[in-house]
């Protein structure tokens, strides 16, 4: 029977660590490893930043529960999932239900530095104050980051340590 621990979901704010994590996590575990993201970019055949552009973000947040949909029902799976995901009731109750749910979180600075010179995030390559976007942003969303199992800063650390912790924390929570 499928239950909360075959999935391992990582969410958090754009470049929290997401897509550094989710891939080692999953070579750990021996699961596979899925990013929604590029789930949608794979079935539309477009970039994120495209599809923001031609079909607005009401089209990609469609897209974005098709594809988390589809992750849930897989089994022995980590996901990455768009620092978004969690606007959506319907997505958090998904990843509440199905999943060990895991939030990144670092601070606004180091997610500006990360952030700044990358230009495929459609939501924060148009402010002009990106750090005081960003600012604003996290906080609005930091309460949907807290249906989380487990949270972890990835601020300071290596990668790896950050991986080694999650596994160690994942192991020995029950979740049945
Ligand atoms: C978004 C985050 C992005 C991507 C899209 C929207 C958001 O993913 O899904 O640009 O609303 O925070 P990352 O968190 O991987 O940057």
């Amino acid at each position: 029977m499928s239950d909360k621990k075959d999935r391992i979901a990582l969410i958090g704010f754009m470049a929290t660590g997401k897509t550094t994590i989710g891939p080692r996590l999953a070579k750990e575990l021996n699961f596979d490893f899925i990013d929604t993201d590029e789930m949608i970019e794979q079935k539309t055949g477009l970039k994120i930043s495209e599809i923001f552009e031609r079909f607005g973000e009401k089209k990609f947040r469609e897209l974005e529960f098709s594809a988390l949909k589809e992750a849930m029902a897989m089994e022995k799976i980590v996901v990455s999932t768009g620092g978004g995901i969690i606007l959506s009731p319907i997505n958090r109750t998904l990843l509440q239900s199905k999943a060990f749910v895991v939030t990144l979180e670092c601070s606004p600075r180091t997610v500006y530095f990360r952030v700044k010179n990358n230009q495929n995030r459609p939501l924060l390559n148009k402010d002009k104050n990106l750090f005081k976007s960003i600012e604003k942003m996290m906080s609005e969303r930091s309460q949907f980051y807290d249906i989380c199992d487990y949270k972890i800063s990835t601020d300071r650390g290596s990668a790896n340590k950050c991986c080694n912790t999650i596994i160690e924390v994942y192991k020995k929570t029950d979740l049945r």
